[in-house]
């Protein structure tokens, strides 16, 4: 059975992305990272969603511009949006409602991780309560202004348990299962 992961590089102060979408603050944490290279095997499927699709890319003017993890990682691709596009796209699959998106991409996935890629579409897996696991690469840099690891005005406690800490020369790694 596939599990759900939210992995993704953030700032000591909290954001994913900056201002405006900005994602080449990322550059310099880009790798080498060989937890993160681990992992990519093991992820069976993206759950993605349209902001994240459509966004700013930190491999921008680089080998792997456009492809996922740098052009690291190979296989089915679901975005959420409210605006599938007519023509299709080879190894995306667009979906218009979040719960049937999650369900295709964990289908997808098998005995691997989907992988979640967009802070809107995480929380929505949290409050599913279909979130299984977070991974932060903590990146040493403070942006002031983004888009937040997880935003929920009036706040919502999700508790977690860690589940390692391993020290990169570019960004801590800190792995944690989501309990309640
Ligand atoms: N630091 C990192 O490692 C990292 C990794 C990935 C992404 N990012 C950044 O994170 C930012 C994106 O995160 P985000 O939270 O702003 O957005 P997001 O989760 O990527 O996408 C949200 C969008 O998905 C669509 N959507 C969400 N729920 C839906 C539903 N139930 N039904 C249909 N459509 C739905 C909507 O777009 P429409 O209404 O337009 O269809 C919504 O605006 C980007 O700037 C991206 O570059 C950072």
């Amino acid at each position: 059975m596939a599990k759900v992961l939210y992995s993704v590089t953030m700032s000591v102060d909290g954001f994913i992305a900056g201002p405006g979408g900005d994602m080449q603050w990322m550059r310099p944490y880009l790798g080498p990272n060989p937890q993160i290279e681990e992992l990519v095997p093991r992820i069976g499927s993206l759950l993605v969603g349209r902001r994240s699709h459509d966004g700013d890319d930190p491999h921008k003017g680089e080998q792997g511009e456009g492809e996922a993890f740098g052009g690291g990682w190979d296989g089915p691709i679901f975005v959420v949006t409210h605006r599938p596009p007519a023509g299709a796209e080879p190894g995306i699959t667009y979906v218009d409602d979040f719960a049937s998106a999650l369900a295709m991409a964990k289908e997808a996935a098998g005995d691997k991780y989907v992988n979640v890629i967009g802070a809107n579409i995480a929380k929505q897996c949290i409050e599913a309560g279909e979130l299984d696991e977070v991974l932060l690469c903590y990146a040493p840099v403070m942006l002031g202004d983004g888009t937040r690891l997880f935003d929920h005005p009036g706040g919502r406690t999700v508790r977690l348990e860690r589940l390692s800490l391993t020290e990169n020369p570019l960004a801590s790694n800190l792995w944690f299962a989501v309990s309640a």
